[in-house]
């Protein structure tokens, strides 16, 4: 691995995946909305900055040309489709052979056999209901990007975050296949760590094809079910 593009660069998360990617001595290619570049200035003079819209399809087309992986940040934001413009964007236009890493939250089911929190269903209805009424959030476009990747015979790895929360690192989270498995049952990972954990899926190929569902390693429900 040795060129990587992070799609969504600006954000908390695309800050982090920066970090960690720059430290692994990759050559990084970040894109971000225009009016979001000078979120990127601590990195200006390390990364190139390809700015635009995530899910305009020129914009990823030349910001992945040439790159080993690309970490994309799958936002929900607004009603026009973004996470799947985005989403199909780099699945159109990454090389062939490129490990690609998406992310999204744990109400993201490739398989229909996780088993959810009562709470965190009621928050996805409450977010789903806010979304169609203010047109800001639109959770089934998170859903129909996920379908898309999951649906695709790239080398994908969907990443599946927890609940967030900040701080310092504490390691590489853990994961299971399914929401409900008692390894997560904290529900919290670290934002760095969660990002850590994307730019190690580049390098990592058993999780090729999976869909990771993650939580921190120092959380009382790995620390008591690690293996
Ligand atoms: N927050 C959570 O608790 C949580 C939990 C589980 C999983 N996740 C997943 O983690 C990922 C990022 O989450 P995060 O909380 O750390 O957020 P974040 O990294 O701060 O990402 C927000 C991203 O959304 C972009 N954005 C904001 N408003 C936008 C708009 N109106 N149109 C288009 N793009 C817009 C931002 O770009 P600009 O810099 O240009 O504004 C930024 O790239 C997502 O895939 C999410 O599903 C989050």
């Amino acid at each position: 691995m040795k060129k990587v593009c992070i799609v969504g660069a600006s954000g908390k998360l695309g800050g982090y995946m920066l970090q960690h990617a720059l430290h692994r001595g990759y050559e990084v290619v970040g894109v971000c909305r225009e009016r979001s570049v000078g979120k990127l200035d601590a990195f200006k003079d390390h990364i190139t900055i390809v700015p635009g819209a995530t899910n305009d399809r020129e914009v990823i087309k030349k910001a992945v040309a040439g790159c080993d992986g690309v970490l994309t940040v799958l936002v929900p934001w607004g009603r026009q489709q973004y996470a799947t413009g985005t989403a199909q964007s780099v699945l159109d236009h990454a090389r062939p052979g490129a490990r690609l890493i998406f992310s999204c939250g744990w109400h993201i089911t490739r398989d229909g056999q996780d088993v959810y929190p009562g709470g965190l269903k009621w928050q996805e209805g409450l977010t789903r209901w806010i979304g169609r009424f203010t047109g800001l959030v639109d959770i089934d476009d998170q859903i129909e990007a996920c379908r898309r990747v999951f649906a695709s015979d790239t080398l994908w790895t969907v990443v599946r975050g927890s609940d967030l929360e900040e701080g310092e690192s504490q390691g590489l989270p853990v994961w299971s296949r399914h929401v409900g498995d008692p390894i997560l049952e904290s529900n919290l990972t670290r934002r760095v760590d969660f990002a850590l954990f994307m730019v190690a899926a580049l390098e990592n190929d058993e999780l090729i094809h999976e869909a990771p569902a993650i939580v921190g390693c120092q959380t009382p429900s790995a620390l008591a079910h690690a293996p």
